[in-house]
């Protein structure tokens, strides 16, 4: 069974609350979304290797630990992924980034890929994996599967809400892939939509609903 962070800090519920209110504005959403991002970057990049630097202070030579963003990719899932990628690059503004393109057919709820761009070497680097929504898994499963092909040093996955059939689907799955989320809530619908859920991330981050 592969590993489930719960990030239950109060700013995190409390911004993730905010989200799933109806009418909350696109602007609101985009915000808050971006604001939780930078949280969630801040938790699953806690356990990244360090290196020691020597350095000079004003008043005399020292080491201390720095942390290498050219070896974290982030993945983000297109289009609703973008939506936490800013915000987790506001944090590590050296990492590198990955896009995904996959649709979900409508009527399968499978993933079907149209878009795949990564930076070399995923060998050498550690990856995470963004997006908002773990519903159905398809998604997120398929995204995984690609990247494994390029066999990078690690990967987790990133999402601000789940929920338990989601969580199932993938660690049946990539049992090896952690993922961090803000919140498992009840249950997916016949529709593939999480409830209580916050609706279609990807049309309350671009307003196109
Ligand atoms: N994708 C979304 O945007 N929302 C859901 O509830 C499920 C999948």
């Amino acid at each position: 069974m592969g590993s489930l962070h719960l990030i239950e800090h109060p700013l995190v519920q409390h911004k993730l609350t905010l989200m799933r209110k109806k009418e909350a504005s696109t602007n609101s959403f985009r915000r808050l979304l971006n604001e939780l991002a930078m949280l969630m970057a801040y938790e699953v990049t806690r356990d990244m290797p360090m290196q020691d630097v020597d350095i000079e202070t004003p008043l005399e030579k020292t080491r201390g630990k720095v942390i290498d963003g050219k070896k974290l990719v982030f993945v983000s899932i297109l289009r609703a992924g973008t939506g936490i990628l800013d915000g987790m690059l506001s944090v590590v503004p050296g990492a590198r980034v990955g896009h995904i393109g996959l649709y979900r057919d409508p009527k399968t709820l499978t993933a079907v890929e149209y878009y795949f761009k990564m930076p070399h070497d995923m060998q050498d680097r550690d990856v995470v994996v963004v997006d908002p929504m773990l519903a159905t898994g398809n998604s997120a499963i398929a995204a995984v599967e690609r990247l494994k092909e390029l066999h990078p040093k690690s990967i987790k996955f990133v999402c601000l809400l789940t929920c338990p059939e989601g969580v199932a689907a993938f660690q049946s799955a990539h049992p090896d892939v952690p993922i961090y989320t803000a919140a498992v809530d009840r249950q997916l619908n016949d529709h593939g939509y999480i409830l209580p859920g916050l609706g279609d991330a990807g049309d309350r981050i671009f307003g196109t609903k």
